[in-house]
């Protein structure tokens, strides 16, 4: 059994905790929150776990092998810093840092002290994003046009966080794991306060990104949406895919349908109806997907690296090419041009 101290019991941090608690794999030892109603919670929902306002009890407790730390995003770097410092495994939330630099020192003392560094990216421990990649990596999909992610709602707003660092972490994620490689550029082409009539946090913005191998890969976020969005749409040579991470059941549809055969259009040839492309209009394909809440996969796949001594699945590097991404996009929202993402 793994012990586990959890800094931060807020709302993301509550499930970790729950899936920690539950999880056959590791036994919850502490947890920490700066907000005494917080910590209430804890001592109500677990009365045999250790509660403390004090996150440093957990980093001084030899019982506990692995820190999960669920605060908010300016304080990752510091008690990630303190937590591998103590000599812990980490799994810290995403995104790992605000800054490529913090991150970067970040992963280079989890290699020197030869701890887990594992950033919760949660969305590639579901089965939807497993499938998904297995559509486009077996070649299912064909060569991939255009990939096309949505990830709208109306707010939650956040206060120290504008709408792409909160919100697209996630998607840049998926994208990075559905495609196997890391874009070389991103232009974040709008994105404005509109709640703030052009005042204080973006709230809406539209980025596009140039990946290796897909011709365009375009990422919406938003906080000003009438409706709660997640969707991702996939469209290849031979089919074409779309997976709804909110549909109830479903929520990957394969579209047996594209269009070939291209062919440039000849003014003279306009007269006699020729068609530029053949259009293919087949069956829609609905595989079955299901699997377990992902936070419980999270919470296996953290332990099972420390135990295993191996990188986990989103690993501190990847967790780093995450907040680089960000970065470049950032810059190119403030200087309204394509920025090189440097790596
Ligand atoms: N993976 C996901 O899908 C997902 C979803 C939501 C939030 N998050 C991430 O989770 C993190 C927390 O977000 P949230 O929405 O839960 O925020 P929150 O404000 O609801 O909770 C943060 C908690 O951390 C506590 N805290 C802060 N500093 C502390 C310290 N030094 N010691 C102990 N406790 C401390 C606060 O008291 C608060 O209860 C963020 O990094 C966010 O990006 C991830």
């Amino acid at each position: 059994m793994i012990g586990i101290g959890v800094i931060g019991h807020g709302y993301w941090g509550r499930h970790l905790v729950r899936n920690f608690y539950q999880y056959n794999g590791t036994e919850l030892i502490a947890v920490s929150d700066l907000v005494e109603k917080n910590r209430e919670i804890v001592k109500e929902l677990y009365p045999t776990i250790k509660v403390t306002d004090d996150y440093k009890e957990l980093l001084n407790d030899p019982k506990i092998t692995g820190i999960v730390i669920a605060t908010p995003v300016e304080t990752h770097y510091q008690l990630t810093k303190e937590a591998l410092e103590a000599g812990k495994h980490v799994l810290v939330e995403k995104p790992l840092t605000g800054s490529a630099q913090q991150s970067k020192e970040l992963v280079d003392l989890a290699n020197e002290k030869g701890k887990v560094l594992m950033v919760d990216h949660t969305f590639l421990y579901m089965t939807e994003t497993e499938k998904m990649r297995d559509l486009v990596q077996s070649g299912e999909l064909g060569n991939i046009y255009t990939v096309d992610v949505q990830r709208v709602s109306l707010g939650l707003f956040q206060k120290t966080v504008n709408v792409i660092q909160d919100l697209a972490p996630h998607d840049i994620s998926i994208l990075n794991y559905l495609l196997n490689s890391k874009p070389t550029h991103v232009h974040t082409t709008a994105a404005y306060a509109c709640a703030g009539n052009g005042e204080g946090m973006e709230d809406t913005a539209h980025l596009v990104f140039d990946y290796p191998n897909a011709k365009i890969v375009t990422l919406h976020v938003s906080w000003i949406h009438p409706e709660k969005k997640r969707l991702l749409t996939v469209a290849g040579s031979k089919k074409m895919a779309v997976c709804d991470f909110d549909a109830k059941s479903g929520p990957i549809h394969i579209y047996n349908r594209g269009a070939d055969n291209y062919k440039p259009h000849n003014p003279q040839d306009s007269h006699t109806g020729y068609n530029l492309v053949q259009y293919r209009d087949n069956e829609i394909l609905i595989p079955p997907v299901k699997g377990a809440e992902a936070l419980r996969s999270v919470a296996e796949e953290f332990t099972k690296s420390i135990v295993e001594g191996r990188k986990p699945k989103t690993s501190g590097e990847d967790g780093l090419h995450v907040v680089q991404i960000l970065d470049a996009a950032l810059q190119s929202m403030k200087e309204g041009r394509k920025i090189e993402i440097k790596y």
